[in-house]
């Protein structure tokens, strides 16, 4: 046992605790601070967010040893807090929760940015919760109830609890013992999703996927096709055509050089992006096996996208079997959602889409017009299908232990 003292609501307190305890299972089970509530356990919800040092973190992913002389603060201590008192009217009267699980984290977290930001447009509030996932509300109304807050306040900043930018460092890392506030960084805090102006002036590069010294996450799939070999090798060779059958991407122009533009529109929870980036492709006709490579840029959310597709193809029987690997690296806004069961998910859906669209052009019919509908509400179709597949594994037992 590992014996720690940190300050939880404003009251100092001496545990002793396995040394793998979480800050969660520390304020619910030691603590009985039980407002904090657990979702999926593995940082991906934000219902766990609480506040460590003044900054959101989710407790559910930081060790409790590790917030030895923190301050702690649970939403069972904003019960008198003003600008909490604020956030819970608009929230009931924008009918910003439904069942409620999310909301603790939701309120947390909306503090902080009314706190931070002083303004924020609906966009912003959006890409600032994109840490916190509600399955019952659709957002809409947690959105309009932050917002309503900032305007309604603007002109008293003078009352608020103004914090200062800080620095992104390890949560409870003791900093808390030498005054200096620092954040857990295991959080994709709302600090961390500020748009970064560095990474938005990057521009796609076309090197190889990890060039940039990043460890790629990689999803194997496979799938038969209805079409001899040879018909199917040159078909991944014509990258337009290939292009079309990718839910949600478009072809924008083809340079010389063998590149091409492309655009590939998603929505991803509360969030819409659109990605303009660059793709290329080589191949190797021995192997009968290609890689396309491809990077984008979201403007909105600040969000990089890199990724590789190395294929292989095989005859089986009188059809043809096509191996796939993608290989991804996000960075950005939307790289929380870079978890491996989402993308794991988002990728299958993706992927038979892909091969359902590219079998039908392969068929006589498809032969003779353009894949229809290969666009964004596919796209958003899938992305729908998979995230409500992996929330509802995620929150089929809330409250599962261990
Ligand atoms: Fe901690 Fe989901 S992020 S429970
Ligand atoms: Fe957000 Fe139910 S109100 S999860």
């Amino acid at each position: 046992m590992s014996e720690l003292s940190l300050t939880v609501n404003g009251e100092k307190v001496t545990v002793a605790v396995e040394p793998r305890t979480s800050l969660a299972d520390l304020v619910r089970e030691n603590l009985n601070l039980t407002g904090t509530h657990l979702g999926c356990e593995q940082g991906v919800c934000g219902a766990c967010t609480i506040l460590v040092d003044g900054v959101p973190v989710r407790s559910c992913i930081g060790n409790a040893t590790a917030c030895d002389g923190a301050s702690v603060r649970t939403i069972e201590d904003f019960d008198a807090d003003p600008l909490m008192t604020e956030l819970r009217a608009a929230f009931n009267a924008h009918h910003a929760l439904q069942c409620g699980f999310c909301t603790p984290g939701m309120l947390v977290m909306a503090r902080d940015i009314v706190l931070r930001l002083g303004e924020a447009d609906e966009q912003r509030i959006r890409i600032e919760l994109a840490g916190n996932l509600c399955r019952c509300t659709g957002y809409s109304g947690i959105v309009k109830a932050i917002r309503w807050v900032i305007v309604a306040r603007q002109g008293a900043r003078g009352e608020l609890e103004q914090r200062p930018a800080l620095p992104l460092g390890p949560a409870g890392s003791g900093h808390a013992k030498t005054g200096t506030d620092v954040s857990g960084a295991t959080k994709a805090t709302a600090s961390s999703l500020r748009p970064d102006a560095e990474l938005a002036a990057r521009k796609p590069a076309p090197a190889p996927l990890g060039a940039s010294g990043k460890k790629a996450s990689a999803v194997r799939q496979s799938f038969l096709l209805d079409a001899p070999l040879p018909v199917v090798w040159q078909r991944f060779g014509e990258v337009p055509a290939m292009v079309r059958c990718i839910p949600g991407a478009s072809l924008v122009s083809e340079a010389a050089d063998g590149t091409y533009d492309i655009k590939m529109r998603i929505k991803m929870g509360p969030i819409g992006a659109e990605f303009a980036g660059t793709a290329s492709q080589r191949r190797d006709d021995a192997m009968m096996a290609g890689v396309i490579h491809g990077a984008g840029r979201d403007t909105k959310s600040a969000t990089l996208a890199e990724g590789e597709l190395n294929y292989r193809l095989t005859a089986e029987g009188e059809g043809t079997r096509v191996d796939i690997e993608v290989s991804y690296l996000l960075s950005g806004a939307l790289a929380q959602f870079a978890r491996a069961g989402i993308v794991t998910h988002f990728i299958g859906a993706i992927t038979a889409q892909f091969a359902a669209n590219l079998g039908r052009s392969l068929s006589p019919e498809g032969a003779v017009g353009p894949i229809e509908d290969a666009g964004e509400l596919r796209v958003a179709g899938s992305l729908g299908v998979a995230l409500k597949a992996w929330l509802s594994e995620l929150f089929r037992n809330p409250f599962r232990r261990g």
